[in-house]
């Protein structure tokens, strides 16, 4: 006869939803942005980067164990995953179970908000809520910075989209181990006083012919340009966070708008070139100009896709979408603001 552990009493029951988790997280917006990796099994950056997490496009994943099947099963918005994105979801499943000590596959069931593949961030929102989700239904207990690393390995934009608002994602030291590199390179909040809007102008929602890994990966081996970019992210990254904490909307969109553009610049010196931005984008880069002229903040960030995000205060927002919309017809036009981190909703192993 089993005995009884005096400890099982206190433990939490494992009822109907053990090894069922459903997490939710959201997009997130780099500042200072992550190009570029120095090792790619680990996902470590070469530099640091610095983000916004949205209040807008949140991803729902639910991972349920699925004792007996030979394979993980992978949901997309309703289809089943192909090619490269159902290998990233196993892969990552892989690293959890072995961390887990456990063998079982798994159904991931996921739902995004945002369009996928469209340089709107939904590997990151995607790779958080997984990360998130996953440890739960395989009964990992990560405190946040755990739960960071590991959303990184999915995506490394992901890291950052585990914290709400503002986070900066340490690159961690170039020189170290494997092991202490990997536990270096983790998120975490950002002291800001502010409270932005972000005014997203979606001009193609379609998924990009070029994945941001693979283009960034074919920028640091070919583009000329890349070094010099990398080597001023130092001081994007200070100049962001002390304007961040002293409430300075201009600073923040002037350091974010030029070294947005200047890692569009290492993407154009590539060989051969590649180029996210469309006719439209341009046109939207033109509009953000002629407001500044017109004596209001308003700064643009562009990442691996043709649509523009716009920051700007919350009084400026409604201009800042109309003009937008006006420059850009048929584009669906965002207003976000800063947003919450990734959480689980229910479950867990
Ligand atoms: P994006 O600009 O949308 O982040 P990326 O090229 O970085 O574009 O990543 C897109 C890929 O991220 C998708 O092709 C897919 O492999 C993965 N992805 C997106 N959403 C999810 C999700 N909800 N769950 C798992 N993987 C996702
Ligand atoms: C331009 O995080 O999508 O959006 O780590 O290979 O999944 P992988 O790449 P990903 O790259 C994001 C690039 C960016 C800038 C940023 O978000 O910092
Ligand atoms: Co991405």
């Amino acid at each position: 006869m089993r005995t009884e552990h005096p400890l099982d009493a206190a433990r939490p029951a494992r009822a109907a939803t053990a090894g069922t988790a459903t997490a939710v997280a959201h997009p997130n917006i780099a500042l200072v942005k992550y190009w570029g990796k120095r090792d790619e099994r680990l996902v470590l950056p070469r530099t640091d980067s610095l983000s916004m997490t949205l209040d807008v496009f949140p991803t729902t994943t639910r991972v349920r164990l699925d004792p007996g099947a030979g394979q993980d099963t992978v949901i997309l918005d309703g289809a089943p995953a192909k090619g490269e994105a159902q290998r990233r979801v196993t892969a990552f499943l892989d690293l959890v179970r072995e961390r887990a000590g456990m063998s079982l596959r798994a159904v991931v069931d996921s739902r995004n908000t945002v369009p996928t593949g469209a340089g709107l961030a939904s590997s990151a929102s995607g790779f958080a809520a997984l990360a998130v989700a996953a440890a739960a239904a395989y009964g990992l207990r990560l405190d946040p910075a755990g739960l960071s690393r590991l959303a990184r390995r999915g995506s490394g934009s992901a890291s950052r989209s585990v914290f709400g608002r503002f986070a900066v994602w340490h690159a961690g030291d170039a020189d170290a181990t494997p092991r202490d590199a990997d536990l270096g390179s983790y998120a975490e909040p950002v002291p800001a006083d502010l409270d932005p809007a972000l005014v997203i102008a979606v001009v193609h929602a379609g998924p990009k012919s070029v994945s941001s890994r693979a283009a960034m990966r074919h920028t640091v081996a070919t583009s000329p340009l890349y070094a010099a970019w990398a080597a001023a992210a130092g001081d994007d990254l200070a100049g962001m966070r002390a304007a961040l904490a002293r409430g300075d909307l201009d600073a923040v969109g002037r350091i974010a708008e030029h070294n947005a553009l200047g890692m569009h610049a290492t993407m154009l010196a590539a060989r051969p070139a590649v180029r996210y931005l469309s006719p439209a984008s341009v046109t939207v880069l033109d509009r953000v100009l002629e407001l500044r002229q017109d004596k209001v903040a308003a700064y643009a960030t562009m990442d691996a896709g043709p649509n523009v995000k716009v920051l700007c205060s919350r009084a400026d927002a409604e201009r800042v979408a109309d003009a937008v919309r006006e420059a850009a017809p048929g584009s669906r036009v965002v207003v976000a603001g800063p947003g919450p981190g990734a959480r689980l909703l229910h479950g867990g192993g």
